[in-house]
């Protein structure tokens, strides 16, 4: 549902939701154009049983495949843990980048976050990916501290980030 944009700030032109089962097609396609070792379809469906779990979409109203009225844009995944928001896998379509799809989604994450008492976003990221690490650091997220081989498919770093709510 849209909210107005306190005064000073722009409204984000997209829309946010949960994701459903109905969803998983498209997350799907989205989190195989995103990652070289991508969660599994079964990986999505557990996280939408988990009470603890956010699947949450961007999307824009406008003509979608198989006669769709919205077309689904990206999605973050978080966890709320007490007081703290884990974010767990963000992703938006490859025609979809660099609209500010992902930044919205991380501002929807972080206030529907502070409404459930949040007051800490953490996350982790390779320490190649440069895109993700900019808009982390965009959004005000401080590097923390490093986890050595943490992705063991290529024994890559971990980034870990930080940002108060
Ligand atoms: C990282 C990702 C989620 C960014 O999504 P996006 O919707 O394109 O990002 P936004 O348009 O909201 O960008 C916000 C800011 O992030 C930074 N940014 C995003 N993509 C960038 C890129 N390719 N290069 C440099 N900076 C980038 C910029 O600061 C950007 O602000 P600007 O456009 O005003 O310069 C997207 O590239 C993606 O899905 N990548 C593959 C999956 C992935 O790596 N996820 C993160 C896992 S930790």
């Amino acid at each position: 549902m849209r909210r107005p944009a306190p005064p000073g700030v722009q409204e984000s032109p997209f829309l946010f939701r949960r994701m459903v089962e109905d969803d998983l097609d498209r997350v799907m396609e989205i989190e195989l154009q995103a990652f070289s070792h991508p969660w599994s379809a079964e990986l999505f469906r557990r996280e939408l049983t988990h009470p603890w779990s956010t699947v949450l979409l961007a999307t824009e109203p406008r003509p979608a495949p198989e006669g769709r009225r919205e077309q689904l844009l990206g999605f973050v995944i978080y966890w709320l843990v007490h007081d703290e928001l884990h974010v767990l896998n963000v992703a938006v379509a490859g025609e979809e980048r660099r609209r500010g799809v992902a930044r919205a989604l991380l501002e929807e994450m972080s206030a529907r976050g502070r409404l459930a008492g949040a007051v800490l976003a953490t996350l982790e990221v390779r320490r190649s990916n440069r895109p993700a690490i900019a808009l982390y650091e965009s959004l005000g997220y401080r590097r923390v501290g490093l986890r050595p081989n943490y992705y063991v498919d290529e024994g890559e770093d971990a980034i870990v980030m930080n940002a108060d709510l």
